[in-house]
């Protein structure tokens, strides 16, 4: 049967302009954290009204990251330290939808307006919003995450410099799926590591979420990027999305960092890791100049290892664990360089866009799911059973709706599960 979105979204019997009073909603809530199948619970809530500089959207379709499968684990530490004054964890750090209702001061959004969303928030009255980089503001934020009213609900609530145009030539489903890791993976590259064309690029998990965006990036710039995966039919995504080729890590199983190794098991891995490197060399025809990291722990040692002398290893996060070790003397002897990353600016989120509007980089999506299926899209993302993007449909009534203009939409990947 075919997914459909909320069960009263169809339902819905205001206009724009008018909030109703209560929305259907799934919630997190600290008693239960847990795997995400049980820790995601459908509630009924009240709607946020929007404060100044805010908007309230009609969620129309959302997008499944990583951050709440954290949230559901209550790992590595509690959602509701990033958000004390609320006792509900609504997710969701990506969404497209419809502007339902404006606060006051908000001028360059009206109700009606086609939207996607940004997830990073932080105080207009912040001076490094405005001179710095507003990941750098002391309240900055991640909608969804370390904020309440995601968009795994009926409505959100959002900052109005989170509203980017939703690209016409996509569906909803399609529109919500890529914004937090596509414009991760932009500022990684683009800003953070100055990706030029005739660079080399190690990927890992080139098939998931930023990885599917990190390798259509490389492809888009004409740099050559070679993706880690595991399984062969990841390895034919990743390529059809431009990489020059792939490796797949269970050959290299012993290159992994588990942590507490014996100096001779440390020996053993190391060893794995130098024919890693070989195998990289021998595809991409010399040492990367960058490598794309957020496997963290298991991984990051190799990462500086293989990395070619003076290149970049950029993170984002430590999947595997954030407590990294590596041999410090592969860093300072060839003066490589490690470059902590963090979502985007809306500038950057702007940028990025343009090539989803242009067709230069197009969303990847595995799965689109009925609004019941937040908790199940979660597990499937911690169990990592899926390729690329999973969506959920809230307020469209199903699939293919919300396209206004001729152009590419996404690259449906077919394996996994
Ligand atoms: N800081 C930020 O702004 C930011 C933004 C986006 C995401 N993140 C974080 O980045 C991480 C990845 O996010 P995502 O959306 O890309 O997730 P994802 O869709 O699950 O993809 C991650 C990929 O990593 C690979 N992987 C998993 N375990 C591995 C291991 N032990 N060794 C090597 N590779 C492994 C998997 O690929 P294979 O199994 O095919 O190797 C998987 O496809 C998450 O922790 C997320 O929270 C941070």
């Amino acid at each position: 049967m075919a997914p459909v979105g909320a069960p009263n979204a169809s339902e819905l019997n205001v206009e724009p302009g008018t909030l109703p009073e209560r929305m259907t909603a799934w919630v997190i809530r600290e008693e239960r954290f847990g795997e995400p199948i049980d820790a995601f619970q459908l509630e009924e809530i009240e709607v946020p009204d929007p404060g100044a500089l805010e908007v309230v959207v009609r969620v129309m379709a959302a997008g499944v990251n990583y951050n709440n499968v954290w949230a559901a684990l209550g790992k590595p530490v509690s959602v509701f330290r990033y958000h004390p004054e609320e006792d509900h964890h609504i997710g969701g750090s990506d969404a497209s939808g419809v502007v339902w209702k404006v606060g006051p001061g908000v001028t360059r959004w009206k109700p009606g307006d086609e939207v996607v969303i940004h997830c990073n928030q932080a105080s207009y009255e912040d001076p490094e919003v405005h001179g710095l980089d507003p990941m750098a503001a002391p309240s900055q934020k991640i909608w969804g995450y370390e904020t309440s009213w995601g968009s795994f609900a009926e409505f959100t609530k959002v900052q109005a410099q989170q509203l980017i145009p939703k690209p016409r030539n996509l569906t909803w489903e399609e529109a919500a799926s890529y914004g937090l890791v596509y414009f991760t993976a932009y500022r990684m590259l683009i800003d953070q590591c100055d990706l030029q064309a005739g660079h080399r690029v190690l990927i890992w998990g080139a098939a998931g979420g930023l990885g599917v965006f990190a390798t259509q990036l490389c492809a888009a710039a004409g740099a050559e990027c070679l993706g880690v995966v595991s399984g062969e039919a990841k390895g034919e995504l990743v390529v059809k999305l431009g990489a020059k080729g792939y490796i797949d890590r269970n050959e290299f199983a012993g290159m992994m960092r588990k942590g507490g190794e014996t100096p001779e098991e440390e020996k053993e891995r190391f060893g794995v890791s130098r024919q890693f490197g070989k195998a990289v060399r021998e595809i991409l025809g010399d040492a990367p100049d960058i490598v794309f990291e957020h496997v963290g722990k298991a991984t990051f040692p190799t990462s500086v290892f293989v990395v070619k002398p003076f290149g970049k290893v950029v993170i984002c996060a430590g999947t595997t664990g954030f407590d990294l070790d590596f041999d410090v003397r592969y860093l300072w002897m060839r003066q490589k360089q490690i470059i902590g990353s963090h979502f985007a600016n809306a500038y950057e989120c702007y940028k990025a866009n343009e090539l989803i509007e242009q067709g230069s980089i197009r969303p990847v999506l595995w799965r689109t799911m009925g609004f019941d299926g937040v908790g199940e899209a979660h597990q499937l993302m911690r169990d990592n059973k899926h390729l690329g993007k999973i969506a959920i449909l809230v307020g469209a009534e199903r699939e293919g709706l919300g396209k206004t203009a001729d152009g590419p939409g996404a690259i449906m990947a077919e394996v996994g599960a």
